[in-house]
């Protein structure tokens, strides 16, 4: 097995406030540590990563193969390639970038970088490129250079199950944003063969078969029982056009497998769900533990908590005059939001405290879970909107009277929320 990451993981954005550093820089430190664990063979970083600090990557990175060929950070480089053994196969890894991160510059644009890696790496069986680049820089990259097997896509936050298929042969993966998935590519390489055929684009066929095939079974079996004729005409129609479908898929696959596979090599894509999919590795079970443990254990104390000057108040500010409605919100989840976060000992870590802590992230709103004070908790401000203007003056037209729906989705946004989410079973429930 070889582990990449195409970088754009132990931080998300470029913009990072003095304030969160402690919190950012703790957390990246544990998923570098899991990278230890698993044995990392190779890591390009983004503005992203650099966004902590060069010097804090540097050093936090010291005995990681970073490749990040065509970047300099105060006058300092990085190797571009690197060659690792497998099975008796030779894969060949290269590391570009193609923005340039506060206090770097670029030594070369990235498509130069890509084409010097494919030479420098000679003779080896894959060639695999980790981009820092938008994914229209990764077309251009694939179209310019020869020789590149996979583009892996660090930047951009695609989830790509199928693999995109560019110019010269190459194939373009994604594993998506958040951490929450690891994209697992299995290469089959045969003697002799060039060139690689997607052969989980036949796997998902057959799936897709075997499902219509099981329609046309039950549509049969109905029309065994029907009564009536008009049943039987119905039944008839639908079982013509599921066996219509079986024959259509049928052919479809026949054509993926047969045509090319013999010609060319076999890679199968696939996304793994970080929960589930790793849970059974004991050792990063366990890292994921200490994790959160270190996380909860931050003291709010030690960071500057900056006065928030914004439109928000808080919930407390409201009850007063609406005492009717602040009792009826008590008694809905809402009000424990936080307190789920500190049971799950998450409530320091900035990616969760967003949706549970009111006016997070938005503007004038606490930005890090060291802000958090009053705000704890889906309050009436993350319906209502912030209140200090209807707090100066409290009349109707200067708060939201009825949030729509839309409100609603910043939060249950179809992820985060186990995409349990339907307006009309959700909205009775906190209505006032
Ligand atoms: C700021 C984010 C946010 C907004 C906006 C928001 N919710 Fe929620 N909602 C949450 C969170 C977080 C929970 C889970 C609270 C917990 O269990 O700790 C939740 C839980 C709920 C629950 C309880 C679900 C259950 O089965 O336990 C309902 C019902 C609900 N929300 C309805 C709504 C409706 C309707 C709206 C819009 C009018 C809305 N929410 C707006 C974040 C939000
Ligand atoms: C995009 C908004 C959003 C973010 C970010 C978010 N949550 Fe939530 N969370 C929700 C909503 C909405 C619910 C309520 C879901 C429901 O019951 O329908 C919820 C519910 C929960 C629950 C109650 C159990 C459950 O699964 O329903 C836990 C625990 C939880 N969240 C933990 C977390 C953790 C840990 C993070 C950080 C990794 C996080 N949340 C980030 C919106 C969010
Ligand atoms: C989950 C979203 C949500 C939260 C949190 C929330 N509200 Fe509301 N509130 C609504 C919705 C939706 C309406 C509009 C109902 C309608 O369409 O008539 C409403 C209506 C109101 C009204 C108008 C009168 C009424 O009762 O219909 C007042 C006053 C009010 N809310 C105050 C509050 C206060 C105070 C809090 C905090 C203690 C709060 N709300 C928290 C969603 C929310
Ligand atoms: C000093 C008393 C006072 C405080 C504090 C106060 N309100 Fe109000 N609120 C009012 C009055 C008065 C109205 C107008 C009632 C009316 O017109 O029927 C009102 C109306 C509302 C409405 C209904 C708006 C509409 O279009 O019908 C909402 C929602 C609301 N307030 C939410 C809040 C929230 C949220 C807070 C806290 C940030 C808050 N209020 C704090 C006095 C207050």
């Amino acid at each position: 097995m070889v582990v990449v990451d195409a970088g754009s993981l132990i931080w998300k954005n470029a913009n990072v406030r003095e304030g969160e550093l402690p919190e950012r820089r703790l957390k990246a430190q544990l998923i570098l540590d899991a990278y230890r664990l698993s044995g990392v063979d190779a890591l390009t970083p983004g503005p992203a990563d650099l966004a902590l600090g060069v010097d804090f990557y540097r050093q936090a990175t010291a005995d990681l193969p970073v490749l990040a060929g065509n970047l300099s950070c105060s006058g300092q480089g990085w190797p571009l390639t690197r060659t690792v053994e497998v099975g008796g196969h030779r894969i060949g890894l290269i590391g570009v970038v193609d923005e340039v991160p506060e206090g770097c510059a670029l030594t070369q644009p990235a498509v130069e970088a890509a084409r010097q890696g494919v030479q420098e790496l000679g003779q080896v069986d894959v060639v695999v490129l980790l981009s820092q680049s938008r994914v229209a820089t990764d077309g251009q990259i694939a179209e310019a250079v020869d020789g590149l097997d996979f583009i892996v896509n660090g930047h951009d936050r695609q989830t790509w199950k199928n693999p995109r298929g560019y110019d010269h042969g190459s194939f373009g993966l994604g594993a998506g944003s958040r951490g929450k998935k690891v994209g697992v590519l299995e290469l089959r390489l045969k003697p002799g063969l060039s060139g690689w055929q997607d052969s989980s684009a036949g796997e998902e066929l057959a799936a897709q078969l075997e499902r219509m095939r099981s329609r046309v079974a039950d549509v049969r079996a109905d029309l065994d029982e029907a009564e009536d004729d008009k049943t039987r005409e119905r039944l008839d129609k639908r079982a013509e056009y599921y066996q219509a479908e079986v024959d259509r898929l049928q052919a479809e696959l026949d054509l993926a497998t047969s045509s090319d596979g013999a010609q060319h090599n076999a890679f199968s894509n696939h996304l793994v769900d970080l929960d589930d999919g790793f849970a059974g590795h004991e050792a990063l079970d366990l890292l994921v533990y200490q994790a959160k443990d270190r996380l909860s254990q931050l003291d709010p104390e030690q960071f500057e908590a900056a006065e928030l000057a914004g439109p928000w108040v808080g919930t407390q500010q409201c009850r007063g005059c609406h005492l009717e409605q602040f009792e009826q919100w008590q008694g809905t989840d809402h009000a424990k939001a936080y307190a789920t976060l500190v049971e799950a000992r998450r409530h320091m870590d900035s990616d969760c405290f967003s949706c549970h802590v009111t006016g997070a992230g938005k503007p004038g709103g606490p930005s890090s879970p060291q802000q958090v004070g009053v705000f704890k908790d889906v309050g009436c401000e993350s319906c209502h909107g912030p209140g200090q203007a209807h707090i100066d003056q409290p009349v109707a037209a200067t708060i939201l009277g009825k949030p729509g729906e839309s409100i609603c989705k910043d939060c249950h946004d179809g992820d985060q929320d186990g995409g349990r989410f339907e307006l009309p079973a959700y909205l009775p429930r906190v209505l006032h």
